[in-house]
């Protein structure tokens, strides 16, 4: 299985996969290239440390989204990718994309969906007040945050949190949930049945 890991920045999930695959908890699985939107993005030294093929995709060359996705649907072809990973890719993705890589591009999101959408999740969920947030790996359909729910992982609001000690909590379980997700997929053991993943045994 080839994966393509899209990023903007830090790149600590796309760190754990490669972690993963690298102690042969994904067999048959490699990761094809990192795609950054940003030439200053950490990721991108984490990628060249482990012989990782990086490619720098900076959308301020391109006149709009549609023409951004096209160029990045060619390259990702052109690597034969079977699964498109956004860890941390600051980018919608236009319909060009998702038709593209029908159930085959995941996401991972810093909230339990559909609870707190969009940008800002920890800190929509801390402001609110909720007792229990988390994270959530799901398939990317057109909508923002919206499709097919792969795994989620429950985080507890402690009391003595503040939003820096929440949202790093969550972090370290992004990291656990997505290796699993990933690790899933590449087993050949999700199915999508409309907005239901279903997890062969
Ligand atoms: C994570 O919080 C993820 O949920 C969000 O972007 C962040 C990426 O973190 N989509 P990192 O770059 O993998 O450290």
């Amino acid at each position: 299985i080839k994966l393509a890991v899209l990023v903007s920045g830090n790149g600590s999930n796309f760190q754990a996969i490669i972690d993963a695959i690298e102690a042969g908890r994904i067999p048959n699985t490699r990761v094809a290239c990192l795609i950054s939107n940003k030439s200053e993005a950490f990721a991108l030294e984490r990628a060249r440390k482990h012989n990782v093929k990086t490619i720098v995709l900076d959308h301020k060359a391109y006149p709009n989204r549609q023409a951004y996705d096209t160029a990045l649907v060619e390259l990702l072809r052109q690597h034969e990718v079977d699964l498109v990973i956004l860890a941390g890719f600051m980018r919608l993705l236009s319909p060009i994309m998702i038709d593209a890589f029908p159930n085959a591009i995941m996401n991972i999101h810093p909230a339990l969906l559909p609870a707190f959408p969009g940008l800002d999740a920890q800190q929509q969920a801390f402001d609110y007040g909720v007792r229990y947030t988390g994270c959530t790996v799901h398939f990317v359909d057109k909508g923002t945050d919206t499709g097919p729910i792969i795994l989620q992982s429950v985080v507890p609001v402690l009391g003595s949190d503040t939003i820096e000690s929440l949202t790093q909590r969550i972090h370290g379980e992004e990291h656990r949930t997505y290796v699993e997700a990933v690790r899933l997929f590449c087993a050949g053991r999700l199915k999508v049945e409309g907005r239901k993943v279903i997890i062969n045994e």
